[in-house]
């Protein structure tokens, strides 16, 4: 078993320039790990880069990958490119498959190469699909099935996968973190997400608070759920940060890979979130009422006792207040105002 140690010590973050990497990198140098974002900037920017040394590259490009690993002499890797919209991803599988799937081999391949053996990987609650989150379901831990109902899952639990056996194949050692729903933003307004046309409920809700984007339509009443409405474990992203902090610092056993959720182990209720914006914002957001959307399921909440155990990690930034807040300062910074991806 073996432990790294920061002082210092080179970690690549692919996906750095992205929404949780760049909030990643921060916690990583908070602790005394040297960052080394490598990104595409497809999605993320070069001015979310604020922590440590940027590289623009692909990891589908093994070549680039296994440069930069070796220049800035990386001890281990914590994985987050890739694409990670649902809907977009019933469209494009195709392009979900090549960034998500093929980049992580590419990634492996270089790692390899370089005699890189720790990997922390950016999974998703979406491996587990519809079957795990029933409406008389309580959280769920790792075990329950996995059955993902969109593309976008199907690639985090095909890497996942890939990971588990390249780690028995070749002696690495990896932990995948799978998020629930991130949100919230840098609680200083240093980085948040940047995408205007967020389709996630809060900012939704805060971008009708503001008076900006759409009239936000809730997905359906009608669910056998205490007020009707789907229950989800919302993680803010200083959270998370810190659960891959804690993954790369865990002892490391050749050959092992965990996947570990990244909850709070507490439900909240669209309606929930709305009396919370109401109470942050001022004013209660405006909103109708649609049919269901297909594939929601009621319920998904984390049993996140296995990470507590594992890692000693539990949530400390979580709660609704605090993930509407930092979210509504970030939407109306100056900052969110120059990043902000236009709709796509
Ligand atoms: N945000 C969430 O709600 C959530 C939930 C569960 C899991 N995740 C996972 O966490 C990871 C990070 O998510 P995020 O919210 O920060 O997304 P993001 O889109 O903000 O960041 C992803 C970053 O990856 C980069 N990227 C994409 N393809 C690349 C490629 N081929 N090579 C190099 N860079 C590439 C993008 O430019 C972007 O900066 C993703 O893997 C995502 O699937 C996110």
């Amino acid at each position: 078993m073996s432990k790294l140690a920061p002082a210092g010590a080179a970690v690549m973050l692919t996906g750095g320039a992205g929404y949780i990497g760049a909030q990643t990198a921060r916690a990583l140098e908070m602790a005394g790990w040297r960052p080394v974002i490598f990104d595409n900037l497809s999605f993320g920017r070069r001015e979310m880069v604020r922590w440590g040394e940027f590289v623009q590259g692909d990891v589908r490009d093994v070549d680039a990958v296994r440069e930069a690993l070796k220049r800035y002499e990386v001890v281990a890797v914590l994985h987050l490119a890739g694409l990670k919209s649902v809907g977009l991803s019933v469209a494009r599988p195709d392009l979900y498959y090549d960034h998500n799937v093929a980049g992580t081999g590419s990634l492996l391949s270089a790692m390899r190469d370089c005699c890189v053996n720790r990997l922390v990987l950016s999974s998703s609650a979406a491996v587990y699909g519809v079957s795990a989150g029933g409406a008389a379901d309580g959280p769920f831990d790792e075990d329950a099935p996995k059955s993902p109902s969109s593309p976008y899952g199907h690639t985090k639990l095909a890497t996942e996968w890939m990971i588990s056996a390249h780690c028995q194949a070749f002696g690495a050692s990896a932990i995948a973190l799978r998020f629930f729903n991130a949100a919230g933003a840098d609680a200083d307004g240093l980085t948040g997400d940047i995408r205007r046309d967020n389709t996630h409920l809060i900012p939704r809700l805060i971008d009708a608070a503001l008076g900006q984007g759409e009239p936000i339509t809730l997905f359906g009443d009608d669910y056998d759920t205490p007020d009707g409405s789907c229950i989800r474990d919302y993680i803010h992203i200083g959270d998370l940060a810190r659960a891959h902090v804690a993954a790369l610092s865990a002892p490391a056993i050749p050959g092992a890979f965990e996947a570990l959720n990244v909850g709070t182990g507490v439900g909240h209720s669209v309606f929930d979130v709305i009396d919370v914006a109401e109470r942050v914002l001022g004013r209660r957001p405006d909103f109708t009422i649609g049919p269901r959307r297909p594939g929601d399921p009621p319920r998904l909440v984390a049993d996140a006792s296995r990470i507590r155990g594992a890692l000693g990690w539990a949530p400390k930034e979580s709660t609704l207040d605090m993930i509407v807040e930092t979210e509504f300062n970030w939407r109306r910074s100056e900052m969110f105002r120059r990043l902000a991806l236009p709709p796509r």
